[in-house]
């Protein structure tokens, strides 16, 4: 079992919480530091939410606050699937703590920890690339140090935020393009296979196995699975569970197919403005460089490498709901 000192910059975001549940559960990644950025809801919610989540799965890693704006997108954050909070729940909240973000923007903790361990650093990224964007920009030296770059988002076809494009892409799209012409070794886990990535029903429902206190991570996907619209008009069994994508991968690679393609991002103003787009001829030129791309998926086997680390973080998160609280939630 290989070992992966990730970073993880995200925008918490109810994907996110169970893409860092199961990191934590895995004997195989060290989770070296989260950033939070701007995404899913204001960066003020996403760090909030971030320093809430390690604190509920007791990780012993700093938490840094990224980019509050996106390089020049501007637009309405996804209420519906995360609510205002960017982390709504049907019922149980997570437990207070007193924990706080680190003083040093993410940005610059993403290069001090690349130049200090250099060729050991995947940096696993499941909200805007801004953030990385970023220390690619300040500190190009870095791209050869960098093990590798994951990241949720993009589609070879078809969007959720517009019709064509994927939100964690459209929502910085110059970001993206940065990242991409970086020439980091990178894989791209799109919606060609995180749309597949879904936890039916009665597997969401195990995670109140065996928990008779409140449970918020159950009550936090469950307002997740009832924002689907896919689950709504009867497409999917369950909530599609994009975020644990790249961190299933790091574990257990032989769950995903993976294919050598060239990725551009469209900045352009109009219809594709976000899209992510590949030539995927066999007489392309062969000279374009290329990243990995998920093309398929093991569903099955996704759910049951999932389903068991958020039900173990379920009930870690459950039994720390009944202590007595020092602080409010935020940190
Ligand atoms: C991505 O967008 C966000 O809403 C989710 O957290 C995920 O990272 C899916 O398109
Ligand atoms: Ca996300």
């Amino acid at each position: 079992m290989s070992q992966h000192r990730v970073i993880i910059d995200c925008d918490p975001g109810h994907d996110d919480f169970a893409a860092i549940a199961l990191a934590a559960q895995s004997k195989s990644i060290q989770i070296e530091a989260i950033i939070a950025v701007n995404g899913n809801a204001p960066l003020s919610h996403t760090v909030r939410n971030a320093l809430s989540i390690a604190a509920a799965l007791d990780l012993d890693c700093p938490v840094h606050a990224g980019a509050e704006l996106p390089f020049l997108h501007r637009y309405a954050y996804p209420t519906e699937f995360h609510g205002e909070t960017g982390l709504d729940s049907s019922g149980a909240m997570l437990p207070n703590h007193d924990r706080g973000a680190e003083q040093r923007h993410g940005a610059l903790e993403i290069i001090q920890r690349v130049r200090a361990a250099p060729g050991e650093i995947t940096i696993v990224a499941l909200g805007p690339m801004t953030d990385i964007a970023l220390a690619l920009t300040l500190d190009p030296g870095i791209a050869p140090l960098v093990r590798e770059i994951v990241f949720m988002g993009g589609a070879l076809s078809g969007g959720n935020v517009t019709s064509q494009a994927e939100f964690n892409i459209w929502a910085d799209p110059h970001a993206a393009a940065i990242v991409l012409a970086a020439g980091v070794r990178t894989t791209m886990f799109g919606l060609d296979v995180t749309n597949r990535a879904w936890l039916t029903m009665d597997e969401l429902a195990s995670l109140r196995e065996g928990v008779d206190t409140p449970n918020p991570l159950a009550d936090i996907l469950q307002f997740y699975a009832e924002g689907s619209g896919d689950v709504r008009a009867g497409r999917t069994p369950g909530p599609a569970l994009h975020d644990p994508c790249p961190i299933a991968w790091l574990i257990q690679p032989e769950l995903f197919e993976v294919e050598a393609l060239p990725v551009s991002v469209c900045c352009t103003t109009g219809d594709h403005f976000g899209t992510t787009y590949s030539d995927r001829r066999a007489w392309r030129d062969e000279a374009a460089p290329t990243i990995s791309v998920a093309t398929g998926i093991d569903r099955d086997g996704f759910a049951g490498l999932l389903t068991p680390a958020l039900h173990m973080a379920a009930k870690q998160i459950a039994e720390k709901t009944q202590l007595p609280c020092t602080q409010s939630n935020g940190g």
